[in-house]
């Protein structure tokens, strides 16, 4: 929701077409990414979940935490994550790919920062 006159993220972005957007080639990205893969886990669960309901899930979620009006639907990030037992260095990787997403879209860099931050809040739920 906005706040004042500050619209939300969510508006800043461009909305749910422009999440979606970016959401379908952030997660093209991770899902092919050698350095996640190497985790057979994380390898065995890309291979398993179909793309376009992983990019459905995401798409709800960064609506949601972004002030949108969708409602996140999808499990908490540590039922989702905690078998994967991912690793920092995963992360960090997760975290560059990211980059080159926001890059490729040229989302401004206060929206970037407001993103990274939302993704940041998960670490400790999703890393081991
Ligand atoms: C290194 C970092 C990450 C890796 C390797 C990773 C990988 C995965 C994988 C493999 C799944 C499918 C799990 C399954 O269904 O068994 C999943 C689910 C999911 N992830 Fe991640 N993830 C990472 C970080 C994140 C972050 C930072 C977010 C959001 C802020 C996120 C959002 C989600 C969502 C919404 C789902 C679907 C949850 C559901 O099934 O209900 N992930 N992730």
């Amino acid at each position: 929701m906005a706040t004042g006159n500050q619209p939300s993220l969510y508006e800043r972005l461009g909305g749910v077409y422009a999440i979606a957007t970016v959401v379908d080639d952030f997660i093209d990205r991770i899902m092919v990414d050698p350095r996640l893969n190497a985790n057979p886990r994380v390898n065995d669960a890309h291979h398993r979940v179909s793309p376009a309901g992983f990019k459905y899930l995401v798409t709800e979620m960064v609506c949601w935490a972004t002030g949108g009006p969708q409602k996140y639907t999808g499990r908490t990030m540590r039922e989702s994550h905690q078998a994967l037992m991912i690793t920092a260095a995963e992360w960090q990787a997760f975290l560059d790919d990211f980059q080159q997403t926001l890059d490729k879209f040229s989302v401004p860099q206060a929206a970037q920062r407001e993103l990274k931050a939302i993704v940041d809040s998960t670490r400790a739920d999703i890393v081991v």
